[in-house]
């Protein structure tokens, strides 16, 4: 096991180049399932996660070849094999396998997703979704049986814009017969990229983005070659990183207008942002105000910046409350926090953030956005070592993140526990 080790107080400067998008690139390869030729997906991240969706692929027959950002998977001698056991059960994401496989095969068999457990996580949206088009869907054992005679086009209207509801549903009436609707779809920009991927191959998708998406079933896909949307959280936890450290960074690679509600709530506080066509420029300053921030889905601020928020907000003058109004009890990094000195309590859905300094101590990354929370409080004590056990979860959503922040100047390193 690994550690991250880090002495902080050093202002964060330079430039860091962004890489695709995590939450997109989960949902891009197995929707490259539903091709009867070559996909190629460029501006791959280099996660644990793809690793392990590459090898799913290829554990059904798909030949695979990953090079730097680059992948490119033949789908074309795929198998329809049971999957309730392995890969699929170290991802969240690997529900994706659910819409793709029954898009294809009107079957499947895919057991629970496992992923960053930092509350009980339902998929019933994504159940109804696939039973509204048509499947019978069970639970055995800890693995969902989907089965299909065919998939026909209908009306689903989703109790919650659940992100992954929205793009399996997307990914099982890709194939359907006839049209289906989304009513109360999720507008997540990562949805987009999914309908562009799908559109590219072929599909009829008018909509993602809003809350109505229509799908128009087609009975055949075909390969394409599509290049990811920079990773907006990836982006905001730099953005977040380079203010806590009161730091001047351009971020390169990046889409301001998916930042906008982070760039707002950074503005308030009184930090400096220079918005460019693909770059965002902050400029810390020694005080910031505090503000209130609600994590909401998107276009609001994201759930997924909430915990490195939290800690930039210690950074603040005064009272600060942060809540999260997606996930009710996303809060393992502040008992962490907590033992780094800050002053932070949790009432119901939000983070009450008492500004002060920080120290260093030995904490633990229980999910990976809580390990990011942790890095940036890390990278702001100046007075020892911090040590952030639990890589494996940060490693999940941040590449490069060592190599980047090194040269940013920052004195973080690995170390073998
Ligand atoms: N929900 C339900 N039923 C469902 C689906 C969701 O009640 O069937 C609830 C969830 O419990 C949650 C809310 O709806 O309270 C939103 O969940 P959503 O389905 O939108 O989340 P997700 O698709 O499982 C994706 C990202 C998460 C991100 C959320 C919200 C992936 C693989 N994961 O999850 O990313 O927090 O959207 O934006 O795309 C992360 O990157 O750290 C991460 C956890």
């Amino acid at each position: 096991m690994e550690k991250l080790m880090i002495t902080g107080g050093r202002p964060l400067q330079g430039t860091v180049s962004i890489s695709g998008a995590k939450n997109s690139a989960i949902a891009l390869i197995p929707a490259a399932i539903l091709a009867e030729s070559e996909v190629i997906l460029d501006n791959l991240p280099l996660l644990s996660d793809v690793a392990v969706y590459s090898e799913i692929l290829e554990e059904l027959g798909a030949t695979v070849a990953w090079e730097g950002s680059q992948m490119r998977i033949d789908p074309s001698s795929i198998k329809s094999i049971p999957m309730p056991n392995g890969p699929v059960k170290k991802l969240r994401a690997s529900y994706y396998m659910m819409g793709a496989m029954l898009g294809r095969f009107k079957e499947a068999i895919i057991g629970l997703p496992g992923g960053c457990n930092f509350e009980p996580r339902p998929i019933d949206q994504h159940i109804k979704g696939f039973e509204a088009l048509g499947a019978t869907v069970t639970n055995e054992h800890g693995a969902i049986h989907l089965h299909a005679k065919e998939l026909r086009g209908t009306k689903i209207y989703l109790d919650v814009s659940s992100v992954g509801a929205t793009i399996n549903i997307m990914l099982a009436a890709a194939r359907a017969k006839g049209a289906t609707i989304i009513e109360n779809a999720a507008k997540e920009p990562e949805i987009i990229d999914v309908a562009t991927l799908l559109n590219s191959m072929g599909a009829i998708i008018k909509g993602a983005g809003t809350e109505t998406i229509r799908i128009e079933g087609v009975s055949e896909l075909h390969g394409c070659r599509h290049s990811i949307i920079p990773d907006r959280i990836q982006a905001g936890t730099y953005m977040i990183a380079a203010a806590a450290t009161r730091g001047n960074v351009l971020i390169d690679n990046v889409i301001p207008k998916h930042m906008e509600a982070l760039t707002a709530k950074m503005q308030e506080m009184g930090i400096g942002i220079e918005e460019y066509d693909e770059s965002i420029r902050v400029l810390g300053s020694p005080s910031y105000e505090h503000v209130d921030v609600k994590a909401l889905v998107y276009p609001g601020f994201a759930t997924d910046l909430q915990s490195p928020m939290t800690s930039l907000l210690t950074q603040a003058q005064g009272v600060s409350v942060l809540s999260d109004f997606v996930y009710s009890n996303r809060f393992k990094h502040v008992p962490e926090l907590v033992r780094m000195g800050a002053k932070i309590r949790v009432e119901g859905r939000s983070a009450i953030i008492e500004g002060g300094k920080l120290n260093a101590a030995k904490v633990k990354a229980a999910d990976l956005r809580a390990g990011a929370a942790l890095v940036i409080a890390g990278l702001t004590v100046s007075e020892g070592v911090t040590e952030v056990s639990g890589v494996e979860y940060i490693d999940r959503g941040y590449d490069h993140l060592v190599s980047n922040l090194r040269l940013l100047g920052a004195d973080v390193w690995r170390q073998t526990e």
